[in-house]
């Protein structure tokens, strides 16, 4: 498939992603204020690649994607929330968020806080709309993605990075917190679309170990775009990391070596997809993209 091909499969589902998000986080409700400040940033121009990576892997194993919205919406309601807080002023400080002021910037802190307290409920909310899968799947797929969300994933690895600002951490930590904190959800999102539509344990457990190495390259990923990238392609500002003083994969391992190391992963995301056929060349091609992405 051809990059342009991703493309606009990718912009498809961002119009049908939105179009969902807009009717769950709905403009007219009361009070005004925090429905506002949440789709601020939910309508801010994210690329939806938890929700895209859940349908993908749900159409992987044989079903439609799109018929499980609700529970890819959700996801992207918790992922935006982790980012107004992760810009807040307590956690990275960042100005610029999707190209546009972050939320504590335009609402201040207390309503930031507020917004994502609202975006990560309402998830849940959300996700329990989802109809069309049994009870006890629809529980325990929610149940993951809780788990994922919390202290034990992703909440967890923001932590460690937090109080791991200025202190020399070694390897192991750095990869925990990158799998905790940016792996933890994609592993979500791949198993859930997988788990909701039915996939066998063989199925799972390949979209399982894809969803490691992508969630491990893609946040190596965001390290390099820290130092590489531009303002205006990534939409949050560059040298965030730095600012902060971030152990990262850079600072560990050089530029070339975290390269390397994205590319690695990569490859083994790719190897693990080997059981699957053309069914999940859009999940090939999400992480073959991933290593030459500008934003
Ligand atoms: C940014 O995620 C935060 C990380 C986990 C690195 P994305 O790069 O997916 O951000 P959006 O959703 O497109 O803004
Ligand atoms: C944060 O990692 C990942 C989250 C769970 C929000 P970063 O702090 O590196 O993410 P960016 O670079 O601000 O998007
Ligand atoms: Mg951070
Ligand atoms: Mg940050
Ligand atoms: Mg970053």
């Amino acid at each position: 498939m051809k990059i342009e091909t991703l493309k606009e499969h990718c912009q498809n589902k961002i119009t049908v992603i939105d179009a969902a998000l807009s009717q769950y986080v709905l403009a007219d409700s009361y009070p005004p204020i925090i429905y506002e400040a949440m789709r601020y940033s939910l309508f801010a121009g994210g690329k939806r690649l938890r929700p895209i990576m859940l349908m993908a892997a749900a159409d992987a194993v044989g079903s439609n994607g799109n018929e499980y919205l609700p529970v890819a919406c959700g996801l992207e309601m918790i992922h935006t929330y982790s980012l107004i807080h992760d810009d807040l002023p307590a956690m990275d400080n960042d100005d610029y968020r999707r190209g546009k002021l972050t939320n504590h910037k335009v609402y201040g802190d207390g309503i930031a806080v507020l917004a994502g307290d609202g975006l990560l409920t309402a998830a849940f909310s959300t996700m329990l709309s989802q109809t069309k899968v049994e009870p006890q799947i629809l529980l325990n797929v929610i149940n993951e993605i809780a788990v994922a969300a919390g202290p034990a994933g992703m909440v967890g690895g923001q932590a460690v990075d937090l109080v791991s600002e200025g202190k020399i951490i070694d390897a192991k930590t750095l990869q925990y917190i990158h799998q905790a904190k940016t792996g933890a959800l994609f592993k979500a999102a791949l198993r859930s679309g997988a788990l909701l539509a039915g996939g066998t344990k063989v199925q799972v457990d390949a979209l399982t170990k894809y969803a490691s190495q992508f969630g491990l390259a893609f946040q190596i990923t965001d390290d390099i775009l820290d130092v590489i990238g531009t303002q205006e392609k990534i939409g949050k500002p560059v040298g965030s990391d730095i600012k902060n003083h971030k152990v990262t994969y850079i600072t560990l391992h050089t530029l070339e070596g975290a390269k390397q190391l994205a590319q690695e992963a990569v490859d083994q995301a790719l190897a693990s997809l080997d059981c699957f056929g053309s069914e999940a060349d859009i999940l090939r091609e999400l992480v073959e993209h991933l290593i030459n992405r500008e934003a």
